[in-house]
């Protein structure tokens, strides 16, 4: 059980009309896969409010396809950096990068939860000539040869920014020479978040982008940072599947080949992440072709896109197992056998319960439904020690990051009490 009252207060309390912010302060734009999660919480309350979150954040989708990882709607002084240091040229301002593309599976909930019928028919038609557009832009800009498996260019693009995974291949990205100012640090205790080495490198992305004018075939080229991240690739294979599922709802058939084939050339390749040892799948450093060999929450997340044979879901089922075993407050992001894990530090080993939602989905799919519910429980602990915060402390489940967090809430309802 959760205390859905004060679920539902934060969702309202974070509404800007037509987009939720994350939270007050340090987010107060829409961020793309924060809303998605969001838009799951509003369903639960208000379906009218749950489809607009999506009309919202498909208004300030690029010409190209691209939803960015942010729409800055209004000026906010909280966050840093701002639509000025990205570079923003579109009607809506907006950073120039994705995020994990969780949209379409989003949209499959809301229009086959939705009591009102035409409401869902006809928001469903509105939305799915730009979700076509987007998942079309992933394959064509960020799989430009056609492997099977999309670049991601920023480690705020897998949304897990901080993991040790990126560790690597942000080490070799130079560090900007110009000073700024966080902001972030004005929200959230520096031990929780991202350190300056990083930020440093974040930044220099975010020029490079611009200096190369946001030229995808320019920036697929010589982008300092090109990583196959496994989370990103699990999430939008899943999401293309629901994206197939919609389009046959909606008897528009066009686009289902083109998606249908894109599919299996990811299922062709995922084998080629996939380690033994391990038990999991590991991103890929493109510019030095070394695999990211940290097992972190992303690794198993093939398991939410159905991307694992038999053999490879037994195996990370086992190894889930001995991550729970290691801390009893959900997945830690991190596994806390590694030498990386930080308990509290951003993406380095609390736990984020919408990842757990889809972990949880994935096991259960595969036959795990003991271990599904096992990793449900564990992350209701979260909740109950802490409240819904934006992660949690991996070995204690107390809150970390902001407080009042709209996908804490939204997920909370969707999973924990739907
Ligand atoms: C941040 O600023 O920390 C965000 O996660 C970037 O999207």
């Amino acid at each position: 059980m959760i205390d859905r009252k004060r679920a539902i207060a934060i969702l309202r309390k974070n509404d800007r009309g037509g987009y939720t912010m994350p939270t007050d302060g340090l987010y107060p734009f829409q961020w793309s896969w924060d809303s998605a999660i969001t838009a799951l919480g509003w369903l639960q309350v208000d379906e009218a409010r749950a489809w607009d979150e999506a009309h919202t954040m498909f208004r300030g989708q690029w010409p190209n396809g691209m939803l960015p990882h942010i729409l800055f709607h209004k000026d906010a002084e909280s966050y840093f950096p701002g639509p000025d240091v990205w570079g923003s040229r579109e009607a809506i301002p907006s950073s120039a990068i994705s995020q994990p593309p969780v949209w379409a599976t989003a949209i499959r909930f809301l229009y086959e939860r939705s009591i009102d019928r035409k409401a869902a028919d006809r928001a469903l038609r509105q939305l799915l000539p730009g979700l076509i557009a987007y998942h079309r832009w992933w394959y064509r800009e960020r799989d430009p040869e056609g492997n099977g498996l999309v670049s991601s260019y920023h480690p705020w693009e897998s949304g897990m920014d901080n993991s040790p995974a990126w560790d690597k291949p942000l080490g070799n990205v130079p560090a900007i020479d110009w000073s700024y100012q966080r902001r972030d640090l004005s929200h959230v205790e520096s031990e929780q978040r991202p350190k300056k080495q990083e930020y440093d490198r974040y930044l220099y992305l975010v020029d490079f982008y611009k200096q190369q004018n946001f030229d995808s075939k320019k920036i697929y080229r010589e982008s300092p940072y090109k990583v196959i991240d496994v989370g990103i690739v699990a999430i939008l294979h899943r999401a293309t599947a629901d994206l197939l599922a919609l389009c046959a709802q909606a008897s528009l058939d066009e686009d289902s080949a083109f998606l249908e084939s894109a599919m299996a050339h990811t299922e062709d390749a995922i084998g080629t992440l996939w380690s033994d040892q391990a038990s999991c799948f590991f991103s890929v450093d493109q510019l030095t072709g070394l695999p990211l060999d940290v097992v972190t929450t992303g690794t198993v997340l093939p398991l939410f896109a159905r991307l694992a044979n038999t053999g490879q879901a037994g195996a990370m089922a086992r190894l889930i197992e001995g991550w729970l075993d290691a801390s009893g407050f959900g997945l830690a992001s991190t596994h806390p056998d590694s030498p990386l894990f930080e308990p509290q530090r951003y993406w380095r080993g609390p736990v984020w319960l919408h990842i757990n939602w889809m972990i949880a989905d994935g096991l259960a799919h595969y036959g795990e439904g003991v271990l599904s519910e096992r990793l449900k429980q564990a992350s209701q602990r979260c909740i109950d020690i802490g409240g819904f915060w934006e992660y949690f402390d991996a070995d204690t489940g107390a809150g970390c990051g902001g407080d009042d967090f709209s996908w804490t809430a939204a997920i909370a309802m969707h999973w924990l009490d739907g």
